[in-house]
């Protein structure tokens, strides 16, 4: 029988023959709502009252380190034993993986560290704090806008002191209905990216934990499901992430209007875990996943030595490629490997990598797979087919090469909703730095929705868990 994460799957997958605003005909698919509306538009952060004590984070002048090795994969997550955050660690961790980098002049929305589809950035970021020189240990909510900290509750057990980010449906479902929900596992793993990256040019430990007791975490952030839940957790430090006993947290305001979406709401219920042991029964599960040490990534000479602070100041989404570019296959084969891997913590792998490339030197057009010592090709591809598995969006047409993240082992999603919602974190958190290295390399790219009836003709995948077009702007 199918399980609810494949169902959900199913119903919020794009087809051919039906435009992506269209819903599926199924009584679980809402079929009176319509997306888009502007006097419905979310905003774009959780308000508090005043009178909250708030902490003005210091400037977020990081450490002088090039960002490009920290790329390299899970086994880059920062020093083994390291020292507690400062104040000074938090904000330049909270600016790279959530601050706001600008404002759009025509609709004031604010643009962010890490990308999201439609600019929606459907989370919201806490500090449960520990032994942070210079702040108080309570939970803090971050607001992007001030790069400010109120505090909204009171300190948790636990030793190290962790980065909650939570979910808003909402704001992604308000633009994609239902399959609003991948993109909450898309752009929480994001963050979490941008978070361990940051946390480890500080030269701090970093790893993030994927599996909690869902309403345990609820209540330490205040956040009322389903409006809003926590989805994933940076700890920064070693030991037990400071997020046992919360209570007593302002809930704050997501703003009026939010609509619900039982097919989401379920999915998320389904994969949430109850107590300390069912926490330790999937993390067993997953023990066989883990990642072995991986082979140092290989950086090459054109990522140069920027700073995150630079890498993620550059990052932008970039549409407009040109079809004609080529890029070279060490840029490819190092951007495959950084696309591969895993969440440093206790999901393992939960993704691979095809690239369907039409455009990477010395190498004939068609689909690659990572094999000891570079890339190998493994079926025939055409840019046409490519380019219909983007939804038909440019970027998808004339990228030198589109990743396609997948899952593993595969080939079908994880049928365990957990597992699953594991799986969209760690597709997001490898898009994420798929972005960055891009920009490293002074190339282009975007992240890219996808049309799951058109995979098996594009890359030969039953099932996948996002994509991103990478090449050269034109
Ligand atoms: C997971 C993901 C999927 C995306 N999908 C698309 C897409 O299908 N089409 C598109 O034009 N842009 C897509 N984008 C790019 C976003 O629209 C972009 O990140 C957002 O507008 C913010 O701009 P920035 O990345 O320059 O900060 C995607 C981004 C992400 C992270």
């Amino acid at each position: 029988m199918e399980t609810l994460a494949e169902t959900f799957h199913r119903l919020t997958a794009y087809a051919t023959d039906r435009h992506w605003l269209e819903p599926v005909d199924d009584d679980r698919v809402r079929q009176d709502f319509i997306p888009l509306l502007p006097e419905t538009r979310p905003p774009q952060s959780k308000e508090y009252p005043q009178h909250l004590p708030r902490v003005a984070l210091p400037a977020a002048a990081g450490a002088p380190v090039a960002a490009a090795p920290l790329l390299g994969g899970s086994d880059v997550a920062g020093t083994p034993a390291g020292r507690p955050p400062g104040l000074a660690d938090l904000s330049v961790t909270l600016a790279r993986c959530a601050g706001v980098k600008s404002r759009s002049p025509r609709s004031g929305e604010y643009y962010r560290a890490a990308g999201s589809a439609g600019n929606r950035h459907p989370y919201e970021v806490y500090v449960s704090a520990r032994g942070v020189g210079g702040l108080t240990d309570g939970v803090w909510h971050y607001d992007p806008r001030a790069h400010a900290l109120t505090l909204i509750g009171p300190p948790a057990a636990g030793d190290a002191t962790t980065l909650v980010v939570s979910g808003v449906p909402w704001r992604s479902c308000w633009r994609y209905s239902e399959r609003g929900y991948r993109h909450v596992g898309w752009d929480c793993g994001g963050v979490a990216a941008h978070a361990v990256l940051a946390a480890s040019a500080q030269g701090l430990p970093a790893r993030v934990e994927t599996a909690f007791d869902d309403a345990a975490v609820g209540r330490l952030i205040g956040a009322r499901a389903p409006e809003e839940f926590p989805m994933v957790l940076i700890v920064l430090g070693d030991g037990a992430p400071a997020v046992a006993g919360g209570e007593n947290t302002a809930p704050g305001d997501l703003g009026a209007g939010a609509e619900e979406f039982p097919l989401v709401a379920a999915v998320h219920e389904a994969g949430s875990l109850r107590g300390a042991a069912e926490v330790e029964d999937w993390r067993r599960g997953r023990a066989g996943g883990r990642p072995g040490a991986r082979a140092a990534v290989r950086v090459p000479d054109e990522a140069g030595d920027r700073t995150l602070e630079l890498l993620v100041n550059g990052r932008r989404t970039t549409r407009r490629l040109d079809g004609a570019a080529v890029v070279p296959q060490t840029a490819a084969r190092w951007i495959t490997d950084v696309a591969a891997g895993a969440m440093p913590g206790d999901a393992g792998t939960l993704h691979e990598v095809r690239l369907a490339a039409h455009g990477v030197a010395e190498s004939a057009p068609g689909v690659y797979c990572r094999a000891s010592g570079g890339l190998e090709r493994t079926a025939s591809t055409a840019r046409d087919a490519t380019y219909r598995a983007c939804l038909n969006q440019e970027p998808g047409r004339d990228a030198a090469a589109v990743v396609f993240l997948t899952p593993a082992p595969g080939p079908a999603i994880a049928p365990d909703a957990r597992t699953y919602r594991a799986s969209l974190l760690s597709a997001g958190f490898a898009l994420s730095r798929v972005y960055l290295a891009v920009t490293a390399l002074r190339l282009a790219c975007s992240g890219l929705t996808f049309v799951d009836s058109e995979l098996r003709a594009a890359v030969g995948a039953q099932d996948a868990l996002a994509a991103i077009a990478v090449g050269v702007e034109r």
